[in-house]
């Protein structure tokens, strides 16, 4: 039986994931599920559901990172309960990372859709990942299908993975009319339907800068051993290429039921009714180079890499506060990622950080691109 902890269940990915559970039917049972602060959602799903916990955990405004008070007893209580086997981490933002340490220290399965845990912590779970023998599986498609074609193969054997990114709504846009994008058309994705935060993330490719990063924690490579190509049908998720020029590509429909499913049941594969992919839909599945000159956020994730220590913490902190000022109508398109690259740029790192440590880089870069411009 797979137990369980939904946090973000009011979300994209908690719904997906709720659909998943139903699917399941008697092998799987959601043992807890927590929101941010939406307690009417949370409400239907314990009808639905009957989870033995739930919570809305909401934090408090700027904090990277801990549950406090009565809701944080809670959701460890839910991920210490011996009926759970996989905490789903699916809140939006740095506010996932509290629940991807929890369910690592207590040696569950981590079913990672918070790809800014990894951005931000990425050492630090991995540590505690090895201390308590917990299994991080990345939810993210992209990651997944890595995850799924390394199976092919043994990590020497591997050469580079390939990241595919959608390119998102303003892909054929000249950047005059990027600069001037709105954000009800950046929220207008060509192919995902997903949260607001990533859906802009995708708009200013800012999200495979994040997802460059989760994979150089996730599978310990080198920026120049993962590379990104646009694949505007957004079918193939991602593909390893091995050392003797094999090339082992995972497809389906862009559903995140399928990604989310095998992170519950891995290394199994079991059956589902959702719809199915057929190859003869998609007569042409084509794949391009990003430009880095439309779409500078794209590099800030390789130095990310490069400089490592809190860089994570810092740029996804930027990222953070740029796209809720631009969704709020404060700051101009382009100014998420001018935004993000000046807060790196004039950031002081600590390489090995511990917890106290990234929450600091988080905080001081929040307040850094509260006040950009300067
Ligand atoms: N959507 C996708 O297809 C997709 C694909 C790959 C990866 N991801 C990643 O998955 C994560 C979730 O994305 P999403 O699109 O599902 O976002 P979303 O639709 O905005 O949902 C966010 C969820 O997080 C909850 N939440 C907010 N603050 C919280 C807090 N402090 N503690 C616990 N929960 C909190 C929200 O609760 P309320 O409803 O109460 O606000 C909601 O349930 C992101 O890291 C994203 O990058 C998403």
């Amino acid at each position: 039986m797979i137990g369980v902890v939904l946090v973000g269940a009011t979300g994209s990915i908690g719904r997906s994931t709720l659909d998943v559970v139903r699917s399941l039917g008697a092998e799987a049972r959601l043992v807890g599920a927590f929101s941010g602060s939406n307690a009417d959602g949370l409400a239907a799903i314990t009808r639905e559901f009957g989870p033995r916990y739930c919570a809305a955990i909401g934090l408090r405004e700027g904090s990277a990172g801990q549950v406090g008070g009565g809701a944080g007893g809670v959701l460890e209580a839910a991920i210490a309960d011996p009926e759970t086997t996989v905490v789903v981490s699916a809140a939006s933002g740095a506010a996932g990372l509290p629940a991807s340490l929890l369910a690592v220290r207590h040696g569950r399965r981590l079913a990672l859709a918070n790809k800014e845990s990894m951005v931000m912590a990425g050492p630090l779970l991995l540590r505690e990942a090895a201390r308590t023998g917990a299994a991080i599986v990345p939810v993210d498609s992209e990651h997944s299908a890595i995850f799924q074609a390394l199976r092919a193969g043994r990590r020497e054997e591997v050469r580079k993975v390939i990241l595919t990114a959608s390119g998102g709504p303003f892909r054929t846009w000249p950047a005059e009319r990027i600069a001037e994008a709105t954000p009800e058309e950046a929220l207008r994705h060509p192919t995902w339907s997903m949260g607001r935060k990533i859906t802009i993330d995708s708009a200013t490719l800012m999200n495979k800068a994040l997802e460059l990063i989760e994979a150089h924690g996730l599978f310990g490579l080198a920026p120049g051993e993962i590379e990104v190509v646009v694949h505007p049908q957004s079918i193939v998720h991602g593909m390893v290429e091995f050392v003797d020029g094999s090339v082992v590509a995972q497809m389906g429909k862009p559903d995140m039921r399928l990604p989310i499913q095998y992170a519950l049941s891995c290394p199994e594969r079991k059956g589902s009714s959702f719809s199915r992919f057929d190859v003869r839909d998609f007569a042409s599945l084509t794949f391009e180079a990003p430009d880095p000159l439309r779409f500078p956020a794209l590099a800030l994730g390789e130095e990310a890499v490069r400089i490592g220590g809190t860089a994570g913490a810092v740029l996804n902190a930027a990222n953070e506060v740029a796209v809720e000022r631009f969704l709020a109508g404060e700051i101009p398109f382009p100014a998420i990622w001018k935004t993000a690259e000046a807060v790196l740029r004039s950031a002081t790192f600590v390489s090995d950080p511990d917890l106290d440590d990234i929450h600091a880089a988080d905080r001081a870069a929040r307040e850094e691109a509260r006040k950009w411009p300067t």
